[in-house]
């Protein structure tokens, strides 16, 4: 096997790619191995762009196991892009909770409502004209554009990243933007000039259950013969790894705040930023590492949120880790002052003050929450403290 070197110009990288004959080895072998053993998924049933679109984006960071239910009931309510773009937001949240970055879903309705309103509600086919859709990178422009419409383009996802640089043992950094964009342009050269879409999600397939992070079962890959990193001997040496991602620490208050009635208090975070557009227990970032004094809860309440607390106590506290944070949050309960069950008569709406909304409710699940929000409620009850109890069907993200 020969290694072809191109420069790409004067003073650049070298750029690393296969050679003539093991590009076409590879459209060949990958393509065959795809027919015979890709997974029958809800969206390869049929090529509406706008479903594969929905699958595209609902796979991002996402398992397919994972995403096959909420694509199902998503296409149900919304079968096609006019009845999506003719929604509330609230309502496309609400069918999002549970799967998690909902940024993708206020995107989504976004490019929705661009193509409706820009295009005559159809999708465009061409990779250009998909990127500049919101929402739209260059993966899901090129996933689009070839699954849906047979372009010629290339979807490289964190799996064809993986795949790619095992094939050609390329020790870069992937998560670099510039090596990124360099592999793009090396999958460019790979996109054979039919079943385009096949082969990028040939590609996909074999990185999601072949070319596995950590154990990849080369025995039964297709690409065996032509695998750089295989003939060194330990392709789970590629890609490179980075150094453990250096989280930074936030330390919460949350408020359990009950009304003589039975309803909990509930704020919506703003748009945009972290948790945009979903709702959870009114919070205050504390300077940490301890937990804070009721009275000092009290007081954070009624700054941030108008709310005047009565009867404060410590229930529980949760540890929720993200990609580039580590929170612990306390948990607090207390009663909304001037509500009481003897009154029997709710509190008084509190002035919303660092939220976009609040609200009572006796169904806080019904609300489309975070993970964080979904982990302090479940907290709460397992503390048996005074919240209304589970029933609608709402699933949080992140
Ligand atoms: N991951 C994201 N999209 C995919 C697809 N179409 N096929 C396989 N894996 C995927």
């Amino acid at each position: 096997m020969k290694q072809t070197l191109k420069k790409t110009n004067p003073g650049s990288a070298v750029k690393l790619n296969l050679c003539e004959a093991d590009i076409q080895s590879l459209r060949r072998q990958l393509i065959r191995w795809f027919s015979a053993a890709k997974r029958n998924l809800p969206w390869r049933q049929h090529r509406d762009p706008y479903a594969i679109w929905l699958s595209e984006v609902m796979l991002q960071q996402t398992q397919v196991k994972t995403v096959i239910p909420y694509y199902n009931k998503f296409l149900t309510r919304f079968p096609d892009i006019r009845s999506l773009a003719r929604a509330d937001i609230a309502e496309v949240l609400t069918l999002w909770a549970g799967l998690g970055y909902y940024r993708r879903a206020h995107q989504l309705h976004a490019a929705a409502r661009d193509i409706l309103n820009h295009h005559g509600g159809v999708m465009p086919s061409e990779f250009d004209r998909l990127l500049s859709l919101p929402g739209f990178g260059p993966y899901t422009a090129g996933a689009v554009a070839s699954i849906a419409f047979g372009q010629r383009v290339p979807a490289v996802d964190g799996n064809v990243l993986r795949v790619m640089t095992r094939l050609l043992a390329d020790g870069r950094d992937i998560h670099q933007p510039a090596v990124q964009r360099d592999l793009r342009r090396t999958a460019e050269t790979w996109v054979p000039p039919r079943r385009t879409g096949d082969f990028n999600q040939a590609l996909m397939e074999l990185g999601a259950t072949i070319c596995t992070p950590r154990n990849p079962i080369c025995t039964r890959c297709p690409l065996g013969s032509i695998c750089r990193a295989r003939r060194k001997g330990d392709p789970a040496q590629f890609p490179r790894r980075t150094p453990t991602v250096d989280r930074r620490t936030l330390y919460l208050a949350a408020i359990a705040v009950t009304d003589g009635s039975g309803k909990l208090f509930m704020a919506q975070r703003r748009s945009p930023g972290l948790w945009a557009g979903l709702w959870e227990l009114p919070s205050v970032t504390t300077p940490g590492p301890d937990a804070p004094h009721v009275r000092e809860v009290i007081k954070l309440a009624a700054e941030h949120h108008g709310i005047h607390l009565t009867a404060v106590r410590r229930v529980t506290d949760i540890v929720h880790i993200l990609t580039h944070r580590h929170i612990t949050v306390w948990i607090y309960q207390g009663r909304a002052a001037g509500s009481g069950r003897k009154r029997g008569r709710p509190a008084p709406p509190p002035t919303p003050t660092d939220y976009a909304a609040t609200c009572w409710t006796a169904h806080p699940d019904a609300l489309p929450l975070s993970v964080l929000a979904e982990k302090q409620l479940a907290a709460l009850r397992a503390a048996e403290a005074d919240i209304p109890a589970a029933g609608c069907a709402g699933r949080g993200q992140e």
